[in-house]
């Protein structure tokens, strides 16, 4: 009997074109001798569709969703960003009953925000940079400090604060976001103030931080109680950082693997990335991103994606096939941990 599997692509974020690439390559490989596949688009306005032929673009609107996704043993949201890899889908699919791919509803939600994973990385002691937590009211900002006592501030005052906590250089992200969209490097006040406002228009939450300057490395991680780490890879950013261009349009960052790092290093940054993964309630798989810091050596977490870039040249697939595993197994196991999950 074939698993019916049901792959979800595109979707209403800002990463909607990078999910439709990332879902042709997971239908593409997957075993149609294993699966009975159904390829579901969502658009940037939030309609389903089936798609019939991915190639001719024909597809057809799906009316209700609950009864149609009642069809599938498993479904595997290959959505990045907001309504995809934020908890909101895997509750959609937890209401249902449905067995699917990923992480859970929480440790979705805790990796899409960029303030709340730190809360939790900073609750499991790994280490990272330096931030400021604010919110924006109105015209106004809000001042949340580390025990989430609340002050209300001019903008200015929230630049002092800044000034006063974090050097420059410094990264200005809106918490909730995705794929770079929002975020900008900032190396004095007038620009500082340009990037909080910037920031305030994709989330009302915002986080500001102190840069790092090092190498940009990163771990894939997969499995539930009993986790595998991958090899370490690294970016090479020839941008001023890791844009959105740079990350899609540009051919100006390569990717390394293994990380130009010692073992040792590598070893310690597996730890970390497995440690992070369950400080999250993570199962499944994720990217756990990581900073080596130039001259000390130290290593600090930047983020943890529980959807990450699944395309066949991805990270985290070529992670994966460095350790010995193919892209196609990889799939594989990604499905086969998520109905033993259930
Ligand atoms: N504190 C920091 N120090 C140095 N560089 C940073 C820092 N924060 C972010 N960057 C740079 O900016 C890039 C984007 O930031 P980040 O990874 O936090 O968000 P994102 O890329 O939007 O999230 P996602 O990877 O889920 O799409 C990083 O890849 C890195 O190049
Ligand atoms: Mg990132």
């Amino acid at each position: 009997m074939k698993l019916k599997l049901a792959v979800i692509f595109g979707g209403m974020s800002t990463e909607h074109e990078i999910s439709c690439i990332s879902g042709a390559s997971v239908i593409k490989s997957l075993n149609k001798d294993k699966y009975d596949i159904c390829s579901i688009y969502i658009d940037k306005d939030g309609r389903w569709f089936e798609v019939l032929n991915i190639e001719e673009n024909e597809k057809k609107i799906i009316n209700n969703i609950i009864e149609f996704l009642k069809n599938f043993d498993i479904v595997f949201p290959v959505l990045h960003g907001l309504y995809g890899e934020d908890g909101t889908i895997q509750g959609l699919f937890e209401l249902l009953k449905i067995p699917y791919v990923g992480c859970g509803v929480l440790s979705s939600s805790i990796g899409m925000d960029k303030v709340y994973s730190k809360i939790i990385f900073e609750k499991a002691q790994i280490n990272q940079s330096n931030y400021i937590y604010v919110k924006k009211y109105n015209d106004k900002y809000i001042y949340i400090s580390n025990n989430f006592d609340e002050k209300i501030l001019e903008l200015k005052d929230i630049l002092n604060i800044c000034e006063e906590n974090l050097k420059y250089p410094m990264f200005v992200k809106p918490s909730n976001s995705g794929s770079s969209v929002g975020i900008n490097k900032v190396s004095n006040k007038e620009k500082l103030k340009d990037a909080i406002m910037e920031a305030g228009r994709f989330d009302k939450k915002i986080l500001i931080e102190e840069g790092i300057k090092g190498k940009e490395v990163e771990c894939a991680v997969l499995g539930n109680e009993e986790i595998i780490t991958s090899c370490v890879g690294e970016i090479k950013v020839f941008d001023k950082f890791y844009s959105y261009d740079a990350k899609y349009n540009s051919q100006e960052s390569e990717i390394l693997i293994p990380a130009n790092i010692s073992e040792e290093k590598s070893n310690e940054i597996k730890v970390l990335a497995e440690k992070a993964f369950k400080a999250i309630d993570g199962r499944g798989f994720a990217r756990v991103d990581f900073f080596v810091e130039d001259n000390t050596d130290k290593v600090y977490i930047n983020e943890i994606n529980t959807m990450p870039g699944f395309t066949n040249i991805s990270m985290y697939p070529k992670l994966f096939d460095k350790s010995g595993i193919k892209y196609e197994s990889l799939l594989d196991k990604m499905i086969e941990i998520s109905l033993y999950n259930y």
